[in-house]
């Protein structure tokens, strides 16, 4: 029998991509903070839409300096995904307090968490604001991944549980892909 659900809650249907944390840099301060809201819209150029609400330290400092980076954390970096997740960087600083590594980019001025498993370095491009959350579509401009945990054409290793991205479930549920399969 299906149920029908709260609207607030039908997006968790759709639930399941990495989740992120995301760099962004203005005027020499640096902050992160998490994402789970991002999707793929464009493969030539490769375009993504992050959903960042206004009231997001990052929102501001991604609209100023137009860059951010996408870093995707895997299963050992849960906790610091939620501390990031909840605490604001307007309050403090988030990233002294998290233990992450900054790491120098290499295509933006935008610094990379180094423990992360990849990093998708992007510049502002366009944004809506249809809803409570600002669509901010970004043009990926340089992806670095550890190839460790990727196969040759860059599909994530299921076998390798502490190499594997967070997909964010809802609240403060997370989820690994567990296996994968091939349809030929
Ligand atoms: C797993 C996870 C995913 C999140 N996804 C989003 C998101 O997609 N968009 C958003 O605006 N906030 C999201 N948040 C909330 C922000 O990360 C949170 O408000 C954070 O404290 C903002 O930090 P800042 O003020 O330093 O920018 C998420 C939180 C968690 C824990």
């Amino acid at each position: 029998m299906k149920q029908e659900i709260p609207l607030a809650h039908a997006h968790r249907l759709l639930a399941g991509q990495p989740a992120c944390l995301v760099t962004v840099r203005y005027r020499g301060k640096e902050n992160v903070m998490s994402l789970g809201w991002v999707c793929p819209v464009s493969l030539e150029p490769p375009l993504l839409i992050l959903a960042i609400h206004p009231s997001r330290y990052t929102h501001d400092m991604l609209e100023r300096s137009q860059e951010c980076v996408l870093n995707i954390p895997p299963r050992p970096l849960a906790e610091q995904l939620v501390r990031c997740g909840t605490l604001s960087g307007a309050e403090g600083d988030k990233l002294a307090d998290s233990g992450l590594t900054l790491e120098n980019g290499q295509r933006i001025e935008v610094p990379w968490v180094g423990e992360c498993l990849a990093h998708l370095e992007c510049a502002l491009v366009d944004r809506l604001a249809p809803g409570d959350h600002t669509l901010f579509v970004v043009e990926v401009v340089g992806a670095w991944a550890e190839q460790e945990a990727f196969d040759q054409t860059w599909i994530v290793d299921d076998q390798q549980e502490d190499l594997q991205p967070l997909h964010h479930l809802g609240g403060g549920r997370f989820g690994l892909l567990g296996s994968s399969f091939t349809v030929s």
